[in-house]
Order: structure tokens, then sequence, then C-alpha cells
């Protein structure tokens, strides 16, 4: 999987196409997508754009990502269907369950992507175990529309019952990572079981209005003293924990700086890793704090430790 990749969740209709055409004429080769980013129509026609013209289909990554509303078994093949078509591709480099968390499928359309009840509450599905999907999951790498299959947001806990269940190593697990959630015991987890890292969300997203990692003033000295950007030497400091990193970018010229690789010296890694103090580590992405929220405690944070459910699998 080529090392930096464009995420493209939040970017609107309108702008991505042109995005992901910019990156691919910039050297990207690794385009992160999912059904629930609502455009996968414009990445499609920026990538058919670029085919075979600027890039090969088979020197291009396409990720894309099992919706929550499609976790039932015999949804997963019709769902990576619906967003090859929508891709207009004939496969995906690799598929993803994208959340943990499976929703009562409704049906198809847009409106039961997110199942609600009268009073506005999240519908779940408590049947349906993480087992039962991964196993749907190996069926339709069989069937030649995936090249690789894994997981988001996923714990070691969660990993382990899913291996332990099917022998099936996921490729990926794809998760927030960043200075300020480092997730070592996880990226050790994985690193032990040839699991990929794919860090999402690697510059803090920006959306939560707390201070930007890229506006830290130690990341900002670093950048300054290396002639580089803050956001350069963000995806670095994953670079060099291993990670394939995926910064979202609409900004032609961010689009650009994000893919021009910096190395950080082992000093400046270590005074970013220093953003961390006391282990008191921030998560941007928290599904309890989602309108309509989903009422779990997936990952122990503060926030969702008075949650009426615990993690299903
Ligand atoms: N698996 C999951 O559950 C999951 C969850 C979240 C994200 N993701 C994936 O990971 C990708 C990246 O994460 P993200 O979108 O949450 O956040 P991110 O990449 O950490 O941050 C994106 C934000 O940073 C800005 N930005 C980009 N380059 C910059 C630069 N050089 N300097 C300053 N600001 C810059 C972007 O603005 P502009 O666009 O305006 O330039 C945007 O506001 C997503 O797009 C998606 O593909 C996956």
């Amino acid at each position: 999987m080529p090392q930096i990749g464009l995420g493209t969740w939040l970017s609107q209709p309108g702008e991505v196409e042109q995005a992901v055409e910019h990156a691919i004429k910039a050297g990207y080769k690794h385009i992160d997508g999912a059904k629930i980013y609502h455009n996968h129509n414009e990445v499609g026609a920026a990538i058919k754009k670029c085919i075979p013209s600027v890039i090969k289909r088979e020197d291009l990554w396409v990720t894309s990502k099992l919706w929550n509303n499609a976790h039932k078994p015999e949804n997963v093949q019709p769902a990576c269907e619906q967003s090859l078509k929508e891709l207009g591709l004939d496969y995906l480099d690799l598929y993803l369950i994208h959340w943990p968390v499976p929703f009562q499928f409704v049906s198809w359309e847009k409106k039961d992507l997110v199942p609600k009840d009268e009073a506005g509450k999240l519908l779940l599905d408590r049947e349906t175990s993480l087992v039962d999907t991964w196993k749907a999951m190996i069926e339709l790498k069989k069937t030649g529309l995936v090249k690789s299959i894994g997981v988001s947001n996923f714990t070691k806990e969660m990993l382990e019952a899913i291996i332990k269940a099917t022998g099936v190593v996921p490729s990926v697990n794809q998760i927030e990572a960043h200075p300020l959630l480092p997730q070592d015991d996880l990226v050790e987890y994985c690193n032990q079981n040839k699991i990929n890292i794919t860090a999402y969300s690697p510059l803090g997203n920006n959306l939560t209005g707390q201070t930007k990692i890229v506006d830290y003033p130690q990341v900002r000295e670093i950048a300054q003293k290396t002639g580089s950007d803050p956001a350069q030497v963000l995806i670095a400091w994953g670079v060099k924990r291993g990670y394939s990193v995926i910064p979202k970018s609409v900004t032609p010229s961010r689009i650009e700086s994000n893919f021009k690789q910096v190395v950080l010296s082992d000093e400046d890694y270590e005074s970013i890793n220093q953003l961390v103090k006391d282990g008191k580590t921030t998560r941007f992405n928290v599904p309890i704090t989602y309108d309509p929220s989903w009422p779990i405690n997936l990952f122990d944070e503060e926030v969702e430790k008075e949650a009426p459910l615990r993690a299903i699998f």
C-alpha cells in the first residue's frame, strides 16, 4: 500500500473531484474513500480522468469501506458492488469494515445509512457479530471484487476475536493516530501480528475547535527549523512510525505539500512524542458524541464511560 494517501472525508461535492485529480497528477497513488463520505461518484470521476493517461489502474490503490448498515453477511457483497458502481471501478485494492458497530439494515437508500427510530435514536443491530461480518468479508475476497480486506477502528480485543474465530488476519487496521493519540499498545499488537496500520486524521482533523496540532508551538518550531510546514512534520511523524498516512485536503497547494515527504530526526521525533503529557491523549473521533449518538463505549474514553452498551463483538 503506498504510504501517503489522500483522505476524502468531508471533501465536499464540487471540490473532491478536483482534489483527487490534482492529487493523482501530483503523484499520489493511494486514495482513501468510504460509502458514508457520500462522494464516491466524484472520486470515481476523477480516477476515470486519470486512467490511463496519468496512472495505470494497477498502480493506483483505492480503499473503500463497508458502512455500518451493511454488516449482515448477505449485505456485504451487495454493499461492495454498490460502492464499486458508484466509483466506476471493477475492483477495490482494499475494503475495510468501517466501524465495529452494526446498524440495522432498512434499505439501500441513502436516508437509511443511519437508521433511526421515531425519537431520532440510532437503531443498532444487536444480532450480527463482528465475526459474522468478517467471515463475509473473507468470502468477498474470493470473488475478486476486492484485493485485500481489513478493518477500521478495531481495538486489540476485537482483532483478537475475529482472528481467533477465522484464522484470517486483516491486512489493515485503519485507526485514528497522530501525536496526540499515538496508540502505542494497539500499534505494537498490529506490528506483532503483521497488520498494517493506516493513520487517519493524521493532522487532528481540525473539526473540534481545539488548538489544531499544526498550530502547536513545538510542531511549528520543528517545521521552521527543517524548512517544512507543520503538516509535513505530522505526516513525517506517522511515516517514521511505519504507518501509512492519509491526510485529507481539497486545497491544491496542501495536497502537493502533504505528499512531499520530509524526514524527522530522532530528536525532533522525540520532541513531538512529548506532546502527550502524563499519558493524557486526545481522541477526536468518538461516536458517542455524534448526532445521532452511538450509545456505545468503544474506546473507553472518559466521555464514553457512561455509555449504556459495551462494544459488540
Ligand atoms: N476510518 C475512519 O473511521 C476514518 C475517520 C476519519 C477519517 N478517515 C480518513 O482519514 C482521512 C484524513 O482524516 P481527516 O479528514 O479526519 O483529517 P486530517 O487529514 O487530519 O485533517 C484534515 C484537515 O486538515 C486540513 N489540512 C490539510 N492539509 C493541511 C496543511 N498542509 N496545513 C494545514 N491544514 C491542512 C484540511 O483542510 P483543507 O481540506 O481545507 O485543505 C482539513 O481541514 C479522511 O479524509 C478519511 O479518508 C477515516
